[in-house]
């Protein structure tokens, strides 16, 4: 019978002080056994600083890191009404030709500075899925993303724009990359795709005779 009454009077106590306080309100400091992240010391955006020579918080984003949104007009991309300017603007933004359709044409001269910017950024944000020769053998393949092989003739004959639309808009479970690369970077990789693939299908025919020497062919 004590111990009965013990537990009675236990269960009521534990109930009432688990269901007995819900919902009420109180202006008192709360106990805080743990206060976790509720006060710390931090710097706020937009506030003043006087460590840095112009006191302010904000610093300026460090060389070579990525700058997000178009990089085109940054007053005018972020406007819902913006749209290309001109044709250029359009295939550099779109992919897209004059007439709608997705363009061969790459829009910016290409150099092999171009090409390593190309190479960097495929391997930081293509290479995981896609693998190191863009065959779909990448590090999540054992979990079941099985990205496309770049190494087929559809892709092969695919025209430029169409590679940059994939990477801008993403295509069926693969997500866009548009909030994360600059329009120019995007381009960079369409441009190390190409010559992913060309690194899967060279012919012999198309090399030139120095390189055949070089090859010892
Ligand atoms: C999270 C994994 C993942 C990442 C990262 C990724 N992809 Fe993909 N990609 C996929 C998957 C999965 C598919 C197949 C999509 C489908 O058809 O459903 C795909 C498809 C593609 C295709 C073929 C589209 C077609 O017409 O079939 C291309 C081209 C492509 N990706 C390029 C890229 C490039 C370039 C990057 C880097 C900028 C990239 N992907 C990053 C998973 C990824």
């Amino acid at each position: 019978m004590r111990t009965f009454l013990t537990i009675y009077v236990l269960v009521i106590a534990v109930t009432v002080s688990i269901l007995g306080f819900r919902g009420s309100l109180t202006e008192k400091e709360p106990v805080e056994v743990f206060n976790d992240m509720d006060r710390q010391a931090k710097y706020k955006p937009q506030a003043e600083n006087s460590f840095h020579a112009n006191r302010q918080n904000d610093r300026l984003p460090p060389k070579l890191t990525m700058s997000r949104g178009n990089a085109l007009d940054v007053k005018n991309v972020f406007n819902p009404e913006f749209t290309a300017k001109s044709a250029s603007e359009e295939l550099v933004l779109s992919g897209k030709g004059a007439n709608g359709e997705f363009s061969d044409i790459f829009p910016y001269s290409v150099d092999f500075e171009l090409m390593q910017y190309g190479q960097e950024s495929y391997n930081i944000f293509c290479m995981t899925c896609h693998g190191v020769a863009g065959d779909g053998n990448g590090v999540t393949k054992p979990y079941g993303i099985l990205a496309t092989s770049y190494h087929d003739d559809r892709l092969r004959d695919a025209p430029d724009g169409y590679i940059y639309d994939v990477i801008t808009n993403g295509k069926g479970l693969m997500y866009g990359l548009k909030d994360r690369l600059s329009n120019k970077q995007r381009w960079a990789i369409v441009l190390y795709l190409r010559a992913l693939q060309r690194s899967q299908s060279a012919s012999l025919e198309s090399l030139s005779t120095t390189e055949k020497s070089e090859l010892g062919l």
